[in-house]
């Protein structure tokens, strides 16, 4: 019978498809990242392995594993977690869960367009702490969301979905991707893009070629009205130019649900005007969560049974549509 070791507390049902097919589970109640000595140790010892983004499957444990391990399945669509080449190097599959979040992720980012436009971090942070004197007809002005535009920046699944929900709200759609979509809306020009949105969204996967996209340079691009929201992973925007950035007034909100060294949050973020800052919770509904483990969980199925998951990681790193 294969063993399947989970490295963290899944939602209730989400091992429903292992259960049923009866391997011999390994389950950690506990809601705590596992060390990388913990990791190794699973890996060493199992067929396949279900992880979460916050688990660093890197080479090290990849090479523990070799042998027996035969598929390691990430709970999360982005799998800048998992060190893909020394997988396909020891013959590892790699799975992750895309296509079920990303309607949620999407109402996730929508939230935090609409509330960073609004300045509603600032407004509810002044009135639980007793700072709200009274009603003033110049207090809290944001940006309009109606009529404005709003610039995605990558169009994958979760940037699409983001589309369908500005079109709702009276926002003018443009988007930047690698390649030429052919949809409405495409620009080629990512900085053409960044300094004519009036908010931009961030929907890249976290890459060698993502990794501070956003960075001094780019910020200033924005316009000072602008608002700037990420939902993608927190690596994409260097955090110490965007403090900066809202500190000097040159960018006028942010939304954030990403953080480059989660769970830390850069000092001077933490302090800066105009954001809402959430804790990574872009796919966190009931059912979506456990969406995404049952997803993972038949990818491990599939690998182990000998058959080609649907939700198999194929792309070369760089690839993912997050
Ligand atoms: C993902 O799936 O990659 C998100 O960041 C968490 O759901």
């Amino acid at each position: 019978m294969p063993r399947v070791v989970v490295t963290r507390r899944l939602p209730e049902g989400g091992l429903d498809p292992l259960v049923a097919a009866g391997v011999e589970l390994i389950t950690n109640d506990a809601d705590e990242p596992r060390s990388k000595a913990e990791l190794c140790a699973a890996a060493a010892d199992t067929d396949a392995l279900m992880c979460v983004l916050s688990d660093r499957i890197d080479a090290d444990v990849l090479a523990a594993g070799t042998g027996r391990l035969h598929v390691v399945a990430t709970v999360s669509v982005g799998y800048d977690n998992i060190d893909l080449a020394t997988a396909a190097a020891h013959d590892i599959a790699v799975c992750n869960t895309p296509g079920v979040l990303d309607d949620t992720t999407a109402d996730l980012a929508f939230l935090l367009i609409l509330a960073a436009s609004r300045l509603a971090g600032d407004a509810e942070r002044d009135l639980r702490s007793g700072r709200w004197a009274g009603w003033g007809i110049t207090q809290y002005l944001g940006q309009d969301v109606h009529g404005a535009t709003l610039g995605l920046v990558g169009y994958g699944r979760i940037g699409q979905a983001v589309a369908r929900r500005a079109s709702g709200f009276g926002m003018q759609v443009r988007h930047h991707a690698r390649h030429n979509t052919g949809v409405p809306g495409y620009v080629a020009d990512l900085d053409q893009l960044l300094a004519e949105s009036d908010v931009v969204s961030l929907h890249v996967p976290l890459t060698d070629d993502t990794r501070h996209l956003l960075d001094a340079h780019r910020l200033a691009l924005l316009k000072p009205t602008a608002v700037l929201v990420n939902t993608a992973r927190g690596p994409v925007v260097d955090e110490e130019a965007l403090a900066v950035a809202l500190e000097s007034d040159s960018l006028f909100a942010a939304g954030l649900d990403v953080f480059e060294r989660e769970p830390a949050v850069h000092p001077r973020l933490l302090a800066a005007p105009r954001t809402v800052l959430l804790p990574h919770i872009g796919s966190a509904s009931h059912a979506t969560r456990t969406q995404m483990a049952q997803l993972a969980a038949k990818g491990v199925l599939a690998v182990l049974a000998g058959r080609r998951p649907t939700n198999l990681v194929t792309t070369a790193p760089g690839g993912n549509s997050a």
